[in-house]
């Protein structure tokens, strides 16, 4: 679902861009030609992207949080902007509007409103201040867990926000678990080169007190 919602917000925006470059080189007619051509496929895709980004919303680990709503604002202005811009012929909104896609862009990919780091980066930097004075691998395992895996997979691990698995019926063992977390799978992102061996460790034993499953071979 999120590849068909890049590939469509992609392609839609190609258009933008050649519907932009076209006008401000003053290319009324081929403007007008291209408009009338694309305009069926602009607006499916238009219509895949919205409704491709309305089910990753509300399916979202991050709703509520600040950078999705102001992406959410932000998409309607990028269509309200875009709509006026080539309505008028404004050249300086038309180009205004690629800094407002590209600024969505940002923000979808870092998912924070800066977008100089990452969320990832950060949520793992107030986990380590968090951690410090925690010498029993478990709770830290937990503290991990909270702020790093429970946005997705819920506190007890019964969440299946952003594609996320329910980790209380996972069969995987406590030595399958790290590759898991190294790699992410789909949605999930890559933690390794983010946290530590140990912490690994940490935070799959922890996994392993979630799954009721009888399946697992815990440590
Ligand atoms: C952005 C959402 C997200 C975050 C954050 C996240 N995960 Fe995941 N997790 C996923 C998705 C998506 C999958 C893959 C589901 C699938 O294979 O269909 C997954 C799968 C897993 C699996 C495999 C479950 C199984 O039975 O196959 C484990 C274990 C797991 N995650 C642990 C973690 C841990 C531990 C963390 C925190 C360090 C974490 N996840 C953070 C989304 C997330």
């Amino acid at each position: 679902m999120s590849h068909t919602h890049v590939a469509a917000v992609l392609f839609f925006f190609l258009l933008y861009l050649i519907k932009t470059i076209l006008l401000l080189a003053n290319k009324q007619e081929a403007l007008v030609l291209f408009s009338r051509r694309t305009r069926v496929v602009e607006g499916t895709v238009g219509l895949l992207m919205v409704a491709t980004g309305v089910y990753l919303y509300f399916q979202s680990a991050f709703i509520g949080e600040l950078w999705l709503t102001v992406k959410l604002v932000g998409v309607f202005l990028f269509f309200f902007i875009g709509f006026r811009a080539f309505r008028s012929g404004s050249k300086l909104f038309a180009v205004l509007n690629l800094f407002v896609f590209f600024y969505l862009y940002v923000i979808s990919n870092t998912k924070t409103l800066t977008g100089r780091s990452t969320w990832l980066e950060e949520t793992v930097a107030a986990v380590r201040i968090e951690e410090a004075h925690i010498t029993d691998p478990l709770k830290r395992g937990q503290v991990i867990y909270e702020q790093l895996c429970a946005p997705c997979h819920g506190v007890d691990g019964m969440a299946r926000r952003s594609g996320a698995k329910p980790l209380v019926s996972t069969r995987l063992s406590f030595f399958e678990i790290p590759k898991i977390i190294k790699e992410g799978p789909k949605t999930m992102p890559a933690f390794e080169g983010h946290l530590s061996d140990d912490e690994i460790q940490a935070v799959s034993q922890y996994v392993l007190t979630l799954s009721r499953s009888q399946d697992n071979d815990k440590p």
